[in-house]
């Protein structure tokens, strides 16, 4: 297909974030800044993505590998020189859309409506553009009388009366490839940085006889550059809003859209309910007619219809349908929970597979167990399941019935529809249908505290 080719600039050095993180790899919804845009270009049909990297470059190239192709620039001397790098390795498009990797509220929609534009424009540049209020720092969009495009100029080579311009320069442009390379060859650095500026393309193109425009964002808002942690936290309140408003398109409440966060790639069912102070993160699947939260995080699990979960913390797990989980509740990777299941508060789950039916009420620690169904904890059971160089597993079977404050020693088997009475510590197989009774015998010694009592108060 000849769509257009791609070239996102990400080789400077973003200084002002103050990070050792590379600026476009900073995350938004856990989302890397540059991985926004990519995914944008992606849904988009760009024919390919190059993307050219400098500074941090080997930290970037492995967290977009295998997504675009990459450019080296080793000096940064401009975003025009950063182009001419990687002239070379330019898709074979004959469209190119140059963009920032510091952008990321730019959509597929808006990039669709760019490409658009460009071709009925029929030019050789277009320049997308923006009017902002205060347009300080920015290039200028320079016009004439008429409204046609000459040129671009930066903040810092403007003059007092082109400082007033408020069209400005989002740093995004949709070239003719042609066109584009011819004028990288006349590229100069004779301005106020000693740099190549990209922008300085458009007079070139417009004396070798080109045509030029601009497209005006609707919303100026999409071409928000990220230069600090004070412009992340601005971008990444609008995306969150914006995912936001899709779920609840979606018909999923979300009672405080502000203080939610869900991120790209996770899903949610129909007249499910997200309480207030709630991160549902990528890889996650919600049922219908779930309530999540308040104050829950789920990560990369899955929960079935109609489950609760309150006040918990859910990782790397599944949990079936019509179960409630919390509040304060602690699921670990790679446990497995039914259907009809009741994980009450302070329980901890690692690694373990909870049958249906079952009920785990309170304070219970259970790891590296397989349990069946309808068996039911205890409050304040413990599968000890380490000593302190191995892990062992615990077995339980249907029906069996854990008394409160056990200790399940592993590796150990408690069979089908069994006893444990309260306080035992159980290390050996407990049998079917057995009542397992396993602390030390109550002992009463009759008068004992009046004796004691005469003690203390002897010879008074
Ligand atoms: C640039 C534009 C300016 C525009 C602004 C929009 C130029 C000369 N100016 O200015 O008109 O209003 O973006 O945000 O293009 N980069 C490289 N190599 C370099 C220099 C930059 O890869 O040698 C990359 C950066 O990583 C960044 C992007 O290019 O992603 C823009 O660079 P930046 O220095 O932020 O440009 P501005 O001065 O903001
Ligand atoms: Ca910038």
């Amino acid at each position: 297909m000849d769509r257009f080719s791609a070239v996102i600039l990400a080789a400077g050095e973003g200084t002002r974030m103050k990070s050792s993180t590379p600026k476009v790899l900073h995350k938004i919804l856990g989302k890397p800044i540059i991985s926004w845009i990519v995914d944008a270009l992606t849904t988009a049909q760009a024919d390919d993505i190059l993307t050219v990297v400098g500074h941090g470059k080997e930290q970037v190239m492995e967290h977009l590998d295998g997504k675009v192709k990459f450019g080296v620039q080793k000096q940064q001397l401009g975003t025009g020189h950063a182009v001419m790098q990687v002239r070379d390795q330019i898709g074979s498009s004959s469209t190119v859309l140059v963009l920032c990797g510091d952008t990321p509220l730019i959509g597929s929609e808006s990039i669709n409506e760019i490409y658009e534009h460009h071709k009925n424009a029929g030019n050789s540049v277009t320049v997308v553009s923006a009017e902002l209020d205060n347009p300080f720092g920015y290039g200028r969009i320079v016009k004439d009388g008429s409204g046609n495009l000459l040129k671009i100029v930066e903040q810092k080579d403007a003059t007092p009366q082109e400082s007033l311009i408020c069209e400005i320069n989002s740093g995004m442009y949709m070239f003719e490839k042609s066109a584009l390379l011819g004028a990288l060859d006349s590229l100069r650095n004779d301005n106020a940085q000693g740099e190549y500026y990209l922008t300085d393309t458009v007079e070139l193109i417009l004396k070798g006889g080109g045509k030029a425009g601009t497209y005006i964002m609707k919303d100026s808002r999409d071409i928000l550059g990220i230069n600090n942690r004070v412009q992340l936290a601005e971008a990444a309140k609008i995306l969150k809003q914006r995912v936001n408003e899709n779920y609840m398109l979606d018909g999923v409440t979300i009672v405080d859209p502000e203080n939610t966060y869900i991120e790209p790639g996770a899903v949610i069912g129909k007249d499910t309910v997200i309480e207030p102070n709630c991160q549902i993160k990528a890889g996650s699947h919600i049922g219908s007619e779930c309530v999540i939260g308040p104050d829950t995080i789920i990560n990369n699990s899955t929960v079935g219809d109609r489950t609760t979960v309150l006040k918990a913390v859910v990782n790397d797990s599944k949990i079936g349908a019509d179960t409630t989980v919390g509040p304060f509740a602690y699921i670990r990777p790679n446990s497995d929970i039914g259907s009809h299941v009741k994980i009450g508060d302070f329980v901890e789950i690692k690694k373990s597979i909870i049958g249906d039916n079952t009920k785990v009420s309170h304070l219970t620690y259970i790891g590296d167990a397989q349990v069946g169904e309808r068996v039911n904890f205890g409050c304040g059971t413990i599968t000890v399941n380490y000593d302190g160089k191995n892990k062992f597993q615990t077995v339980i079977e249907d029906d069996a019935f854990i008394g409160c404050n056990t200790n399940l020693v592993a590796p150990v088997t408690v069979r089908e529809h069994s006893f444990i009475a309260a306080g035992s510590t159980i290390h050996k197989e407990v049998p079917k249908n057995a009542l397992a009774i396993s602390r030390v015998r109550q002992e009463n010694k009759e008068e004992w505290v009046l004796k004691r009592d005469e003690k203390r108060n002897g010879g008074k």
